[in-house]
């Protein structure tokens, strides 16, 4: 079943925390996720062993270069979901599960240095398509941006990519407390605390309309699989 992986070279870009929100969401729609923390830091894990995590997230750590195709592959042959969290960095372990993606996602700020990080992380799927004659759908994910502004830095950056065919994700992960505190109190944004943790609701939808798209831009782009993979997405929906 689908495997998402979250890449960018550049170290605190947002991938391992929309990594968890997505995952978190996807389970509470009720499909089983299975998520692969291939940062040596294990920054998902750590979220995993504090409280809350859905009964239907497995994370499996400990991955090396050596392993990882076949943590991959033995993971979507069992679970409708596979997120993938890497390294902040451009390893063999990176191009590997970029090999295997059904969709790539790149978080980055929008900042112009966070664009060229982002770029490189497109390089990297474009060297992993001719290597392996596979087309590899990717997106860019604009993280941790303001709700109320769009600085023109950002429609800049947007512009961009889109002038030079890269897809954006409509929906963007804004800068919130609540994605924060994720990884302070473990489970899922539905399990924080509105009276600990400010503005609750407006990350909760934040974080279902990202997840939404997701699953959509999987129907669109790699197509149905199978019957199987149809009714997992209808129970993502
Ligand atoms: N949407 C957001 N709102 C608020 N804080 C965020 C958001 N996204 C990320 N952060 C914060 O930014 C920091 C970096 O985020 P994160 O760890 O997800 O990045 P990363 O790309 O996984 O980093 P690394 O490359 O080190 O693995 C963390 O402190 C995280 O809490
Ligand atoms: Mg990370």
């Amino acid at each position: 079943m689908p495997c998402i992986v979250f890449a960018n070279p550049k170290g605190g870009a947002g991938k391992s925390t929309s990594a968890v929100i997505l995952s978190s969401e996807l389970a509470l729609k009720g499909a089983a996720v299975t998520i692969l923390d291939a940062d040596p830091n294990k920054p998902v894990s750590a979220w995993a062993k504090r409280a809350n995590c859905p009964a239907n997230i497995t994370v499996l750590a400990d991955i090396s270069e050596t392993t990882i195709i076949d943590e991959i592959e033995a993971a979507v042959s069992k679970t409708p979901f596979v997120v993938v969290d890497l390294e902040g960095t451009a390893s063999m372990m990176v191009a590997y599960a970029i090999s295997r993606a059904d969709l790539v996602i790149i978080p980055i700020q929008g900042s112009q240095l966070d664009a060229e990080q982002g770029a490189k992380a497109i390089g990297l799927i474009k060297q992993q398509e001719r290597a392996f004659h596979r087309s590899i759908p990717f997106a860019v994910l604009f993280t941790r941006t303001n709700s109320a502004i769009k600085p023109r830095t950002l429609l800049h950056i947007q512009q961009e990519f889109t002038t030079h065919g890269v897809r954006s994700f409509e929906s963007q992960l804004n800068e919130r407390e609540a994605f924060r505190a994720l990884f302070s109190f473990g489970g899922t944004l539905e399990s924080l605390d509105p009276k600990q943790v400010g503005n609750l609701d407006k990350a909760i939808s934040n974080a279902r309309e990202f997840a939404a798209e997701v699953v959509a831009m999987l129907r669109g782009e790699v197509g149905p699989k199978g019957d199987e993979k149809e009714e997992v997405m209808a129970d993502a929906r």
